[in-house]
């Protein structure tokens, strides 16, 4: 497994004064991006032509949640842009293996994400393609909802089924993460932790993602 990952959503950030809130978490691993289009989620967020903006402008690599009907025509779309890892829902995917291969061939790394009532049984033969597998610890849609700890099986069973080693897919958690919930998260065996709310909401959000940064390596050393 590798280091312990924060990648903070800025979907509670405040989006008249984007480029200065990514500037504000410069000491994250990421910055997670929620693309919704109020088709696969009731909410409506951003699209191709302010994701490509802020590729240009972001000093951390973008990771990019699309909850999006159609992804097999618009994940590629979003690697090519600049988005440097591509998330999309596997409910809402006509192929997902091809979905996996035309992301990679456009350059990014490649995400699958679960909504919490879909189970990863169904989808173990995608596992090998996937450079991360997103498991919603919320329904997708919307920032600050509560966390469900029942979630943590599911993270336990990809760990399971992925291994450890050094090139082991990532495993990616998104929803209720928080000082209060990160670490029973690294124990089941995640290691890339977004958080909306808990950093931006904050007045000292780089502080923040350290300290969910510093909880996770601790946790997962303590399984
Ligand atoms: C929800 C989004 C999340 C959201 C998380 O559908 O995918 O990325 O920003 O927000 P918090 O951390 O506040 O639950
Ligand atoms: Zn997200």
């Amino acid at each position: 497994m590798v280091a312990m990952q924060i990648s903070p959503s800025i979907l509670s950030a405040d989006f008249a004064n984007l480029q200065a809130q990514i500037e504000a978490v410069s000491n994250a691993d990421w910055v997670h991006v929620d693309v919704m289009d109020n088709h696969f989620v009731p909410n409506l967020t951003i699209g191709v032509p302010v994701v490509e903006s802020l590729a240009k402008i972001s000093p951390l690599p973008l990771d990019c949640h699309l909850m999006i009907d159609n992804p097999d025509l618009w994940a590629p779309k979003y690697a090519e842009i600049g988005a440097n890892s591509v998330t999309f829902h596997v409910e809402a995917a006509a192929n997902p293996a091809m979905c996996i291969k035309d992301i990679k061939a456009a350059g990014a790394r490649a995400g699958m994400a679960l909504k919490p009532n879909t189970d990863i049984e169904d989808y173990i033969d995608l596992l090998p393609q996937l450079d991360m597998l997103l498991v919603m610890t919320v329904e997708p849609g919307f920032g600050g909802q509560a966390f469900m700890a029942d979630m943590m099986p599911k993270v336990r069973r990809v760990r399971e089924l992925v291994g450890d080693g050094p090139n082991a897919v990532w495993i990616q958690v998104d929803g209720g993460v928080s000082a209060d919930t990160i670490e029973q998260c690294a124990q089941a065996g995640a290691d890339v932790f977004v958080a909306g709310s808990a950093v931006f909401a904050v007045s000292e959000p780089a502080a923040m993602v350290d300290q969910l940064r510093s909880l996770a390596v601790t946790a997962c050393a303590h399984p």
